[in-house]
């Protein structure tokens, strides 16, 4: 009779184990029975980066990779990038369904009306030297905000934990606009609650001497579209760290700055500005092989491809290229997408790309798409983070809510000296 069990049979000892099997998964737990002595501490698994170990049960997002697939709470991508608005997809992530009109109008209300920072921001922004990197700022004001919001250590009540998700995704933009604007030396654009999420965004990055910004409709969508489409990527290294720091019960704006720092790496959020740089090294489709090349000596990585979860096509990618063409048609044409395009067709034509399974990911057609809209290099890894902030929250009250829950706590396998007694100086 099949049954939704393990039977491991230690060869130590000859014992058999019997261990339940759910939803694909054994409990780590479960395996401290498992002991060759009296004194064994029990087996532990051992899982360097998280490679094949589920840290949660989550209904947020949802990911097939080998078949490039991605929904969010049950809706696929295509679906929402197509017909929803950033602002409804938040709702989504954070209260696992699609609102009603009157409950989207009072969000879209609240989070408009959040959107203002204390006066105060501003100076120690102003304190930054010019050329910091917007994201350092971005990373080191999401921190500071928890200063101003002492109720955000209330985690455990409603009514707080909604409020900071109110102000967050409200102020987020605020903040990577600021940061922004204090690189370029402009003074900095209050926002316009009259304005979408993202048309608010636009006005308070770009807005100089006018009365009134007017955003173009067809950048306004793309923007909504963009993110959307990085809103929640289930337990990626910033949501683990997301949920990690809040597992300590810490305030979520601390939180979110230790998760905004993870982003911040190459590997992660910072590789849309690392394939902005390397298409720009490359600089012409007739230097592509020899670069291809370079990467597969080991020399460079291809930034903007493979993916630790898609051994396919990411679905985000195909997405952004149709917004693409769309925002070329209001700014002109990107030249580097020629040279991604042909990046991208060498690329997957070659043996070492096709046997390892890379294929772009949703960072390597994003940065052309903002370049085209003027958006400067070293801001696409916040505007990754503004896209990610919903998701970011929904994965940190969703942990907070389940019981099963702790403070995060890996073991370790100690491979250092054995006991040994210490050396005076004068003796080593
Ligand atoms: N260029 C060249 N080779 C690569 C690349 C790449 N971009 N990515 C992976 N490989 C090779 C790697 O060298 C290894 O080869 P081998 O088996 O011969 O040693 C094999 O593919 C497996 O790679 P891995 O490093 O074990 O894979 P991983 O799951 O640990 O890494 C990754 C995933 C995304 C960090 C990696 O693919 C990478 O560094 N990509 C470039 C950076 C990038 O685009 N990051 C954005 C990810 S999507 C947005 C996000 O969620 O952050």
């Amino acid at each position: 009779m099949p049954k939704d069990t393990l039977t491991i049979t230690d060869n130590r000892t000859g014992t058999q184990y019997e261990v339940p099997i759910q939803d694909g998964t054994i409990r780590a737990a479960d395996l401290r029975q498992i002991k060759s002595g009296a004194d064994d501490f029990g087996l532990m698994s051992y899982d360097p980066a998280y490679m094949n170990t589920a840290s949660c049960r989550s209904a947020i997002g949802y990911i097939d990779g080998d078949k490039g697939i991605l929904r969010y709470c049950g809706y696929p991508i295509e679906q929402l990038a197509e017909q929803s608005s950033f602002l409804e997809t938040a709702y989504l992530l954070l209260h696992g369904e699609l609102p009603q009109a009157a409950d989207l109008d009072t969000w879209v209300f609240n989070i408009t009306h959040h959107t203002m920072l204390h006066e105060n921001v501003k100076k120690f922004i102003d304190g930054f030297h010019h050329d910091a990197h917007p994201m350092g700022m971005f990373v080191s004001t999401v921190a500071a905000l928890s200063t101003f919001y002492p109720d955000a250590k209330r985690i455990a009540d409603e009514t707080s934990r909604t409020n900071q998700i109110f102000r967050l995704i409200a102020k987020t933009p605020t903040l990577a606009a600021y940061a922004h604007r204090h690189s370029v030396g402009m003074a900095y654009a209050y926002p316009d609650n009259d304005l979408s999420y993202t048309g608010n965004f636009l006005n308070m990055m770009f807005k100089a001497t006018e009365v009134k910004y007017e955003p173009h409709p067809v950048l306004e969508k793309a923007l909504d579209v963009l993110f959307i489409l990085h809103a929640d990527h289930e337990q990626n290294c910033s949501t683990s760290v997301m949920r990690g720091v809040g597992s300590s019960h810490a305030d979520p704006y601390s939180c979110m700055a230790a998760a905004a720092a993870a982003l911040y790496g190459p590997l992660h959020g910072g590789a849309n500005e690392e394939v902005l740089r390397m298409l720009r090294e490359i600089g012409s489709k007739a230097s592509i092989p020899a670069y291809i090349d370079r990467v597969k000596q080991g020399q460079v990585r291809l930034m903007g491809f493979g993916h630790r979860i898609y051994k396919n096509y990411d679905p985000r990618a195909t997405i952004i290229k149709r917004v693409a063409d769309q925002v070329f048609d209001v700014t002109g044409k990107n030249p580097l997408i020629d040279i991604a395009l042909e990046l991208e067709r060498i690329a997957l034509q070659d043996d070492y790309f096709v046997s390892r399974k890379l294929y772009p990911n949703v960072d390597f057609y994003s940065g052309i798409i903002y370049e085209a809209m003027k958006l400067p290099v070293d801001m696409f890894p916040v505007l990754f983070a503004i896209g990610r902030t919903p998701g970011w929250l929904a994965q940190w009250q969703e942990m907070l809510l389940d019981k099963e829950q702790k403070i995060a706590r890996p073991r370790q396998v100690y491979i250092g000296a054995p006991k040994r007694d210490y050396v005076p100086i004068e003796k080593r």
